[in-house]
């Protein structure tokens, strides 16, 4: 059959141009858009902003990059660009001249916003964050998984490729690498990895190192994926989706197709073969489409403004109007560390303030030097920090107010435990997962949280797990993971043996209140007050016991009988019981249980017997396997944290 070429060349122009609008059309990968500032419509911001985007727009399209600020403080705006390495001039200019419409139409009014997409990025802001590392990592994986047989071989080259990448492409100036490796006889892994320019070599280094380490938890298996924060960004996939050599100049366009004088049959013919051949391009773009289709992962959120000590210093008078004077009526609790009290600024927002006791024991100066660095941890699952109050003897910290109370004002109330379904819960479990992780795992600060337990979990509008009171005891640096105190802050039932007994903490003291904190979830039973006539005392050794008699799943919240998939639920206790073993080289790091909670197929190891410390009725603590005892630990208080001087 006769089909002139120049059909064929409509038929693949066509095609592309579908592909080509419906890779116009999409999402960005990363928007964020700040509520911490807005703008108002014809301010000076407003001014400068409209400057500072087609500024971007035709400096950035000179040779990928642009960074720059317009106007003077308090109006000043920053402002960046940057264009994937290996895309053309026009692809780079298109992507922009889309972010900058796009930014304006997502973020309406705010003065610090981010979008990312495929080729760009464009970012702007009314504080300076050019060379600092954004950590706060999203991810994209692909549904489909390499087959077991190729998956060690493909993890470890995929290993070697991005670690090779990011050495590569910190040093250059372009802060931009790509290459492929093989995995398999026939199948190539295909790399790409950056930064912003703005980032120093190191940062940069150290930034695709975070990222590269959340490979694991985010998308283990998937046979692609992208993690990215405002900063880095990596992506991998078995096909070639990146130009690996240096960029060619692209592709001429079809040449123009010729009129002919043809004959009935010529047309007709051809029209209906490009009719089908037109339905197989459709076909093959929607397979495309399918096999590409991404699971959105936001596992962190955007540190937006890492300010001064000055500006995180709130007026107590302030505070004292917002809070009515430390009122009873506007207190939410009491914690180990002082009273917790709800306010409202004169803006109207909602805010928990909290006042720590007279004999915090710490200088001022130390005192602002932790809340500015606590004040950098932001992440989805904890509670944000927004500042402090320091006068005279008072220092108060102001905390966003999270609505819906914390965890024990639902897991332990018996009216209140059917409002948090398995679902909930299970949503919980991995929030508060990740928010313990990110403490413990967090480049640039390392912090044990020390007390973690159901009062100091809240609970947001949307029942997402929000960690409180980190950071209350020590900040550590970056390499210090253990320690040894002789000032014991924790709560009893909660803490780990090797902690309670001998000061001694690490992650793995942390990895133990959670793993207790999950049977709490699983069972809502308490820890140190568990009633269930003729049964063991405490929580833990009848988990145990229950596990050992291979009826685990009794453990459940009687109200949850119905709704709730056994697996998950027996995959938790089994995660719980990980946690809670004696031994705290055995216990799990954060990160393999955030692995172990994403991924069903991983094998998880039997757990060893918990550690049994359980609380007397005159307060001596005892050991029922005789693991270990000591009668240094002689008080406690139900529920409540309490510190404790340990006389070693
Ligand atoms: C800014 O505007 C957004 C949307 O209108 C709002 O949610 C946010 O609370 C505002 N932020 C401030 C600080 O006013
Ligand atoms: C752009 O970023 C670099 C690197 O952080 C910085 O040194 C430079 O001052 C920035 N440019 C402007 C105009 O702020
Ligand atoms: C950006 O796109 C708009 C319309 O899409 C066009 O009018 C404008 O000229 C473009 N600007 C640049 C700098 O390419
Ligand atoms: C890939 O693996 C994950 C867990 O490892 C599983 O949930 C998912 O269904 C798998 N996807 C496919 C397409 O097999
Ligand atoms: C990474 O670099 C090492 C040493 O330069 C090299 O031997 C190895 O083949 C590289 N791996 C990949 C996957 O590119």
């Amino acid at each position: 059959m006769y089909v002139p070429r120049f059909m064929y060349l409509i038929i693949i122009f066509s095609c592309f141009l579908l592909f080509h609008n419906h890779v116009q059309a999409q999402e960005p990968l990363l928007e964020i858009c700040s509520n911490t500032a807005n703008y108002t419509s014809n301010s000076q911001f407003q001014t400068n902003l409209n400057i500072l985007l087609p500024s971007l727009l035709s400096d950035g399209t000179r040779d990928g990059f642009f960074n720059t600020s317009i106007g003077t403080s308090p109006d000043i705006v920053y402002g960046l660009v940057q264009c994937r390495g290996d895309i053309s001039m026009e692809d780079c200019r298109s992507c922009l001249n889309n972010s900058a419409v796009e930014i304006i139409r997502r973020c309406p009014n705010r003065k610090d916003a981010a979008l990312r997409y495929d080729l760009c990025i464009l970012r702007y802001s009314n504080t300076r964050f050019f060379s600092q590392v954004d950590s706060d990592l999203q991810s994209l994986y692909n549904l489909e998984n390499v087959s077991d047989a190729d998956a060690n071989r493909y993890n470890r080259q995929l290993g070697n490729l991005l670690n090779n990448l990011s050495t590569t492409a910190a040093s250059v100036v372009t802060k931009f690498g790509a290459a492929s490796t093989d995995y398999s006889d026939f199948k190539d892994i295909y790399g790409l990895v950056m930064c912003t320019r703005d980032l120093p070599a190191t940062e940069c280094f150290s930034c695709l190192q975070i990222t590269i380490g959340w490979i694991p938890s985010c998308c283990a298996n998937s046979d692609g994926a992208q993690v990215f924060s405002t900063t880095c960004y990596i992506r991998y996939e078995i096909y070639p989706f990146v130009q690996i050599s240096s960029p060619s100049p692209s592709p001429s366009p079809p040449p123009p197709v010729q009129g002919k004088s043809v004959n009935v049959v010529a047309i007709v013919v051809p029209v209906i073969v490009a009719v089908i051949l037109a339905a197989i391009c459709v076909y093959f773009i929607t397979k495309r489409t399918r096999k590409n289709r991404r699971k959105r992962k936001p596992e962190l959120i955007y540190e937006n403004d890492i300010r001064s000590e000055d500006s995180l210093q709130f007026d107590l008078n302030m505070i004292r109007t917002a809070t009515n004077d430390f009122s009873d009526a506007n207190k939410l609790g009491e914690g180990g560390f002082g009273a917790v009290y709800k306010g409202e600024l004169l803006d109207g927002q909602e805010i928990a303030v909290k006042r720590l006791s007279k004999n915090s024991g710490q200088g001022s100066l130390e005192f602002k030097n932790e809340v500015v660095l606590l004040h950098k941890l932001q992440h989805r699952n904890l509670v944000r920090l927004l500042g402090f109050c320091l006068a005279g003897e008072e220092k108060v910290l102001i905390y966003e107010y999270v609505p819906n109370r914390s965890l024990d004002k639902y897991i332990f109330v018996p009216a209140r435990k059917a409002d948090l379904d398995w679902e909930m819960r299970y949503k919980i479990i991995g929030g508060i997962a990740r928010g313990l992780l990110y403490l413990h795992e967090d480049s640039r600060l390392r912090i044990i949280h020390r007390d973690l337990k159901a009062g100091n979990i809240l609970l947001d509008e949307e029942m997402n797990a929000k960690i409180s009171d980190f950071g209350m005891a020590k900040l550590f640096g970056v390499d210090q993971t253990q320690g040894n105190t002789s000032r014991i802050a924790g709560t009893f039932g909660y803490m780990a043996p090797e902690y309670a007994l001998h000061g001694l903490f690490s992650v793995k003291s942390d990895v133990f209140s959670f793993g207790v904190l999950l049977l709490e979830i699983v069972s809502a039973q308490k820890t140190n007050n568990f009633h269930l006539s003729g049964l063991p005392r405490d929580l833990l050794s009848y988990a145990w016991k229950l596990w050992r008699e291979g009826n685990a799943l009794q453990l459940i919240d009687p109200t949850l009988t119905h709704c709730f998939s056994p697996n998950e639920v027996m995959r938790c206790i089994h995660i719980g019981l990980l946690c809670v073993q004696e031994n705290l080289e055995d216990r799990p790091t954060m990160s393999s249980v955030v692995l172990m909670l994403n991924s069903y197929s991983l094998t998880l190891e039997s757990p060893s017997a918990p550690a049994f410390i359980i609380e007397t009725t005159t307060g001596a603590q005892e050991s029922e396997n005789n693991h270990s005892t000591s009668s240094s630990l002689l008080y406690s208080v139900d529920g409540v944290s309490f510190v404790k001087t340990n006389p070693r």
